[in-house]
């Protein structure tokens, strides 16, 4: 696809410093000033201060110049502004309050995690020794950021930005588009637009080797500010992630998700897979119990609301 990659996100909040110290003290690697990346990745959050919470810039990949150009002549024919200049594209989301960025580049590999041997019924492969799960000798850190999640007034109308003007693939809707799943890559989803009364993050993704590892970093998160946890653990329905969610210390919620579904294969995907009428409260096939509202919305929505209009948005 011509679209392949989410290279990274920019984050504005008003304490840069708070979410650094956060990400570092979960293994994410501090590779510039206010830039946080991972073993494979050096730039994956980029933190700027701002005014009020908010993603400020998307960063993608795309296989070569042409994509650009093709993109360029879309956004263009729906009457946005585009500027294309030293092979970097950029476009205001028309409902939301970042930049999408494309330029040609691919998101490097990323290392395998070590093998961990699993007893399973009828096939013991640990025998003699303990579990590296039950005694590890680090904290899994984070491997990559693999999605964010938007709340917009106009699914519909968003929907058509990434889709016919970027280039994203629809994955899955949620009751016929009120939430639209949507890949640049191989990942289920890379982006999840839902209605929001007001443009907003509904939250950012990391993705964990395991379940193990989500459930280290998780409850190093709560093991200090138990009110942190949202929603988890539990299985997506759509996407089948397992996840955790929960907030950062400047009242962002993220994600930390592992084992998502794969589409390597358009064709096959949609003909056999894609639903676009999917029960919006069918949100994970098991969870511990049903998610706090700030997961479908965020708590303070209404002074992100008056922040916005503060700054002219
Ligand atoms: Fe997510």
């Amino acid at each position: 696809m011509p679209l392949h990659a989410l290279l990274d996100l920019q984050i504005s909040v008003p304490d840069p410093d708070a979410l650094i110290g956060f990400w570092t003290g979960l293994g994410m690697l501090r590779t510039d000033d206010s830039t946080l990346g991972t073993a494979d990745r050096p730039s994956q959050l980029r933190l700027s201060e701002g005014g009020y919470r908010h993603v400020s810039e998307v960063r993608l990949g795309c296989t070569d110049e042409a994509d650009l150009v093709a993109a360029r002549d879309r956004l263009t024919a729906m009457g946005l502004e585009v500027s294309l200049a030293d092979g970097v594209l950029r476009c205001a989301d028309p409902l939301g309050d970042h930049v999408v960025v494309v330029e040609v580049a691919g998101a490097p590999e990323l290392t395998p995690p070590p093998t961990r041997e699993i007893n399973l019924p009828g096939e013991r492969s640990r025998v003699d020794r303990r579990s590296s799960a039950a005694v590890p000798a680090v904290v899994p850190p984070p491997r990559r950021v693999g999605h964010v999640v938007f709340g917009t007034p106009d699914v519909a109308a968003s929907a058509t930005f990434y889709r016919d003007g970027l280039g994203f693939k629809v994955s899955d809707a949620i009751d016929g588009g009120i939430g639209t799943f949507l890949r640049c890559s191989t990942d289920h989803h890379n982006l999840l637009l839902m209605q929001a009364p007001v443009p907003c993050m509904n939250h950012y993704a990391v993705e964990m080797d395991d379940m193990d590892a989500i459930g280290l970093a998780g409850s190093k998160v709560v093991s200090t500010r138990p009110e942190a946890s949202i929603y988890g653990i539990g299985r997506h329905v759509l996407g089948a992630n397992l996840f955790w969610y929960l907030l950062d210390p400047q009242g962002g919620m993220f994600e930390l998700f592992a084992d998502m579904d794969q589409i390597t294969d358009d064709e096959s995907w949609e003909a056999g897979e894609y639903r676009d009428d999917w029960d919006p409260f069918t949100i994970a096939s098991w969870e511990p119990g049903p998610a706090r509202p700030d997961f479908f919305l965020p708590a303070d929505i209404e002074q992100l609301a008056k922040a916005r209009e503060a700054a002219g948005r």
